[in-house]
């Protein structure tokens, strides 16, 4: 099957005409240079950097524990294998929460590293001036509402949002604080396909769902789970195209056959020493 893949570098701009033009915008999340390498080759639009490294890379139960060191590593692995495609990096946890000046700081640390643009979640009146200012200093932001993972004490679990007219008529508020502080878009994660259609039509910046059903200007999942290499926990809205898990396993397993068999490695896979070298070394041991 042959897919057309871009061959232009994916900008905010290009986010705003697809949007206009309605094209859809396609996003994995990504981790590392090689995976990267091949989502951009098949003509991903955008690789986010997310903090579900922590539960998909690093085992942890949630997305709490990752810290900025961990994503200005895996920002800079993912920018190195990206051509094209445009690279967004979650700011972690607590790493934009206290002050502005902060923020501003780490958001910067992530460019740095590599993205051209940082994802946080929310919408107080703190994070509005976050985006803001991130803006101001030339850091494109994308915003993230509905289900937050980085609230998920404070959420009660993973439940999805917007449930009622009331609510997505708050997740809307929101979102439309978002685009007037600067965002240049805004993930809508695990809400209803009707609320995630009234809040796309009503912006003017695109919307990427989750979870969110088919009417929003883009989608993302996460990489592992498409790719069937995440197991812990499978999301009814995580289509899987792959079977990784699978592939994975098998390859190892019958590594371990060919070690224990003694079938690897074979001649093809050796080196050798020359001719005259082996026969001074049969000398040697005489
Ligand atoms: O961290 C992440 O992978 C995300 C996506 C689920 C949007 O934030």
């Amino acid at each position: 099957m042959s897919v057309e893949t871009h061959t232009k570098k994916i900008t905010i701009n290009t986010f705003m005409k697809k949007k206009e033009s309605k094209q859809k915008i396609s996003m994995l999340t990504a981790y590392d240079c090689s995976t990267a390498k091949y989502f951009d080759e098949a003509g991903v639009d955008a690789l986010l950097v997310g903090d579900s490294l922590g539960m998909v890379i690093l085992g942890y139960d949630s997305t709490h524990k990752v810290n900025m060191t961990d994503m200005k590593v895996f920002t800079g692995a993912v920018s190195r294998g990206t051509k094209n495609c445009m690279v967004v990096a979650d700011m972690p946890f607590m790493s934009y929460h206290t002050t502005v000046e902060e923020a501003v700081k780490n958001a910067g640390e992530l460019i740095i590293a590599g993205a051209s643009a940082v994802k946080l979640e929310g919408a107080t009146e703190h994070i509005l001036n976050v985006v803001q200012r991130c803006v101001e200093s030339g850091i494109p932001v994308m915003g993230h509402l509905g289900f937050t993972p980085q609230y998920l004490n404070v959420l009660g679990g993973y439940k999805i949002q917007g449930k009622s007219a009331k609510k997505t008529e708050f997740i809307l508020t929101q979102s439309l604080k978002l685009q007037d502080a600067g965002a240049f878009s805004v993930v809508l994660e695990m809400v209803p396909e009707e609320s995630a259609k009234y809040i796309t039509e009503k912006l003017s910046i695109p919307t990427i769902g989750i979870g969110a059903g088919k009417y929003t200007d883009g989608q993302i999942l996460v990489a592992d789970d498409v790719l069937g290499k995440y197991s812990e926990f499978k999301p009814k809205f995580a289509r899987k195209y792959a079977n990784l898990a699978d592939t994975i396993k098998n390859a190892a397993s019958n590594y371990v056959l060919d070690v224990n068999s003694g079938s690897f490695p074979d001649d093809s896979e050796v080196f050798h020493l020359p001719d005259n070298e082996t026969a001074e070394l049969l000398e040697l041991k005489k």
